[in-house]
């Protein structure tokens, strides 16, 4: 029987190309895979059409934009994750959700090996393959970009001689991959770090220096997940979507980094996270009045180590899973609302409530009401110094010898 290899395909150049291309080089039958995970654009039927246009024998499209919603985005939610502090993962959560219906698909036509359109730079496909090796560790790995010398020019000339049915004029500089939760831009002039990027370069976010008139927003949760926005209920996707606009129009989630690649690579990205950026910052304020004192100083390191595993392609292993566990938990208590006004590029909480919050007005008040005996401030403090207190009375005795 002949082989059969699983592509992960988008629909573009690339990846159109690859289908042939794999074929030629391997002898094997191409199954295109594409996921829609809010990324927009073409309509699944119209990548599909395309896919057996450039000779695959089946083409499977999986619509998995609440599954990547619900159970991708939540999460990096809950965790506030943002990698280096300052991306919000947007690709890196994408790869694992892709990978989940490779492989379904490699089962579902008995295919052997997964191929994707990676470059061997980058950090995608490391997420991919391991992703692979971890949920079918029997499946083998193939990416055409890295292993069988498929460069630019030559899927350009590849796709003119065969006349597959796409365009190969387009030239566009840069590399964009998007989602639902953002949108990733890079190369091109943005690879001299000292250039800003242009206007052209934005495509969820209007400028955020001539903002229309403020909008607020009160987005309410329940246990660290989005569930309504200014009173009407919504699901995760459709919160998500709702704030690209509306933040998206007031130019909120404008992210521009030099981060460091799983490779070892320093790389410049520009980001937009419009949606991504104003829940993860509602979220926080929301945790900053729910959740207890060393819970949350200790869930600041968890998320970011949280982060950094999904950056570098761990979305499957086990350290992951037991920081989710201690994740979930720390969300029992996130509910309640957020009032934020966006903007001019920020997205700024004036306001927040819940049932399950911690602030206690009566122990904070310097007004009448005021519960707390300060007395007991005098006795802490003593004993809160007393180690450091004792060390330096050391310090000083050494030191005069
Ligand atoms: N640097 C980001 C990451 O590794 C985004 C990569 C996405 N690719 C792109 N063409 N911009 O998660």
């Amino acid at each position: 029987m002949t082989e059969r290899i699983v592509l992960a395909y988008s629909g573009g150049l690339d990846t159109s190309v690859a289908i042939g291309w794999i074929g030629e080089a391997t002898g094997a039958e191409v199954i295109a895979v594409a996921v829609d995970v809010g990324q927009g654009g073409e309509s699944l039927e119209t990548i599909r059409q395309r896919a057996l246009g450039c000779g695959a024998v089946e083409a499977y499209v999986a619509d998995a934009s609440d599954e990547f919603a619900n159970e991708y985005c939540m999460p990096t939610l809950k965790a506030n994750g943002l990698y280096q502090g300052h991306y919000p993962l947007v690709s890196a959560i994408s790869r694992p959700v892709i990978v989940k219906h490779l492989v379904k698909a490699a089962r579902e036509f008995g295919a052997t090996t997964v191929a994707h359109g990676c470059t061997g730079k980058g950090n995608d496909q490391v997420r991919f393959e391991v992703g692979i090796q971890t949920l079918g560790p029997d499946l083998k790995c193939i990416a055409p970009v890295r292993d069988l010398a498929l460069t630019r020019d030559k899927a350009i000339a590849f796709a003119e001689e065969k006349g597959l049915p796409i365009e190969t004029t387009k030239k566009n500089p840069y590399s964009i991959d998007q989602n639902v939760w953002g949108r990733a831009v890079e190369t091109g002039y943005l690879e001299d770090i000292w250039n800003a990027p242009t206007k052209d370069i934005y495509d969820y976010t209007a400028t955020p220096e001539f903002p229309p008139a403020p909008d607020e927003v009160v987005i309410s949760f329940e246990a660290g997940i989005p569930v309504a926005i200014d009173g009407v209920k919504v699901t995760p996707l459709q919160a998500i979507k709702e704030l690209n606009r509306r933040a998206g129009a007031q130019g909120v989630g404008r992210i521009d980094v030099v981060e460091d690649r799983l490779v070892g690579i320093k790389s410049r990205e520009i980001y937009e996270a419009p949606g991504a950026m104003a829940l993860i910052t509602a979220h926080k304020h929301l945790e900053d009045i729910t959740v207890e004192r060393e819970q949350a100083r200790f869930k600041a390191t968890v998320g970011q180590r949280w982060s950094e595993l999904v950056y570098d392609g761990q979305w499957f292993s086990p350290l992951k899973r037991s920081l989710d566990a201690f994740i979930e938990d720390t969300q029992k208590y996130v509910s309640g609302d957020i009032r934020m006004t966006l903007h001019g590029g920020q997205a700024i909480v004036n306001g927040r409530r819940s049932d399950t919050s911690l602030y206690d007005f009566n122990l904070a008040t310097y007004d009448t009401g005021d519960t707390f005996d300060q007395s007991m401030a005098r006795g802490f403090i003593e004993l809160w110094g007393m180690s450091a207190k004792v060390a330096s009375g050391r310090d000083i005795r050494v030191a005069g010898k």
